[in-house]
């Protein structure tokens, strides 16, 4: 039995999406565990580059199982397109298994999430609006439609007169908004339903079955553990648990069954969104605007330019401790190539106090200042580099710092978006 958790160990778009391609050529099967179409995950293969935001990134094999488990919500409308775009490249999704117990975005959610984002004007969170968060609201208050509800035309067309009426209260009573036609999305969810039935199971049934058989899975972290509802920086956060611990509770396993845990981490730091950010650069024209304008840091699903910013060690420590990081991967190493002098952040300080852990309150948090280190960039070209050893010395030295900082050995060190420029220091699968 081999089973390893693949998350982002920042604020997302790590590059777990290249990870778990490359780790999937020796799995069997690839688990998504939490979030929605909000992820935008990108497989560079061949130098063709998909784009995925349900499909889990071992859909590009032929003979890889990819379950959509329990903990994920599901757009019909977006899962289904992206198996449509799947098939015009040549590639069949006819693995695909989605949980009967994952929830089902509808329309309303979206209409909400854009409504509230509106409502909380300066203070909004920065969504990617795709009805992520009311989803997850409607789940947690126990009035959520699940796809085994979908499955069922009777029982969805109540669940949905239910739900639409109380929606449409909101929708038009507090914020002023459009409501919806109850026959127009019935009908439309009814044909999805049809076109979703075959991939639609008892998720939990078929991890039993990969675990029975010995087989290897990959569970693929969507978003990251500062986006966490629980241990990021709320309310700056998703809806959902991408930190470790969910990819039991949101594919329906139990802890034994995992063997490792990989921790995703960028080179430097981006985010998208609003929220805190200790080490974001906020030049025109200085390293800042250099690693946006080499990396393109411009999000796969909303095109918004990400915030860019050093590399903050001291909160993959924390990422590294609350996770149970076994290995590494760094990614994007590549982009700091023409970078004369990269820092790293390895501890934060309020005045002369140096912080222990990163603080709840965001008040608090707002007064920390990062901890710098500087180095010495290596000023070469290293997208070419394919063994560890050959890296130059001073590549060496920042990746072996930010492991010392984390606490964390290193597993993997990407140099470029496609699959073949990936340098292994361990085998993790
Ligand atoms: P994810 O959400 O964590 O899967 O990451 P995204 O796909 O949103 O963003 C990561 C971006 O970096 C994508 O465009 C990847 O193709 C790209 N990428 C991944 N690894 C590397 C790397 O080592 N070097 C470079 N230059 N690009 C990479
Ligand atoms: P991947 O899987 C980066 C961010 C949004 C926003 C906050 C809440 O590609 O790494 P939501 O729509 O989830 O309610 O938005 O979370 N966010 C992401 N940022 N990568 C992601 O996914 C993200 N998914 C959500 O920008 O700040
Ligand atoms: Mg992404």
């Amino acid at each position: 039995m081999s089973s390893v958790i693949v998350l982002g160990a920042q604020w997302g778009d790590e590059g777990k999406g290249k990870i778990v391609d490359y780790l999937a050529q020796r799995a069997d099967a690839v688990v998504r565990y939490s979030g929605g179409s909000n992820a935008g995950h990108t497989v560079v293969v061949d130098n063709i580059s998909y784009k995925l935001r349900l499909l889990p990134s071992g859909v590009l094999f032929k003979d890889k199982v990819n379950v959509l488990g329990n903990g994920v919500v599901i757009n019909p409308g977006v899962v289904l397109q992206e198996i449509e775009g799947m098939k015009e490249k040549g590639i069949d999704c006819g693995n695909l298994k989605i949980s009967d117990r994952a929830h089902v975005v509808l329309p309303y959610h979206q209409r909400l999430d854009e409504l509230q984002e509106n409502a909380l004007g300066k203070n909004k969170i920065g969504t990617t609006k795709g009805g992520i968060g009311p989803c997850y609201m409607d789940k947690v208050a126990r009035v959520g439609i699940r796809v085994c509800d979908l499955m069922e035309p009777d029982t969805f067309a109540a669940k949905l007169k239910i739900n639409l009426e109380a929606k449409n209260q909101i929708i038009t009573k507090i914020y002023g908004g459009e409501p919806f036609e109850y026959e127009a999305v019935l009908q439309e969810y009814l044909g999805y339903a049809e076109r979703l039935r075959p991939y639609v199971t008892d998720t939990g049934v078929i991890m039993d079955e990969l675990f029975e058989a010995g087989k290897k899975v990959l569970f693929e972290g969507a978003q990251a553990t500062f986006l966490d509802i629980d241990h990021g920086t709320y309310p700056y956060v998703t809806s959902s648990n991408p930190t470790a611990g969910n990819a039991c509770t949101g594919s329906g396993i139990g802890p034994r069954n995992i063997d490792h845990v990989v921790g995703v981490v960028k080179a430097y730091t981006t985010r998208v969104g609003e929220g805190p950010f200790i080490t974001e650069l906020h030049d025109t024209d200085g390293p800042g605007n250099q690693i946006r304008e080499t990396a393109h840091e411009y999000g796969t699903v909303t095109g918004r330019p990400r915030r860019c910013g050093w590399l903050d060690a001291f909160m993959l420590r924390y990422s590294a401790r609350l996770n149970s990081l076994d290995y590494l991967a760094i990614t994007r190493l590549d982009i700091l190539d023409q970078m004369p002098v990269i820092k790293m952040c390895v501890g934060y300080k309020i005045g002369d106090e140096v912080l222990k852990r990163i603080p709840a309150s965001l008040n608090v948090l707002a007064k920390a200042e990062p901890i710098y280190e500087e180095f010495a960039g290596w000023m070469t070209d290293i997208s070419g580099i394919r063994e560890y050893d050959k890296l130059p010395e001073n590549a060496k030295k920042y990746l072996q710092r930010i492991s010392e900082v984390a606490g964390v050995e290193l597993g993997i060190v990407s140099v470029g978006p496609n699959r073949e420029q990936t340098i292994v220091l361990k085998e993790l699968l």
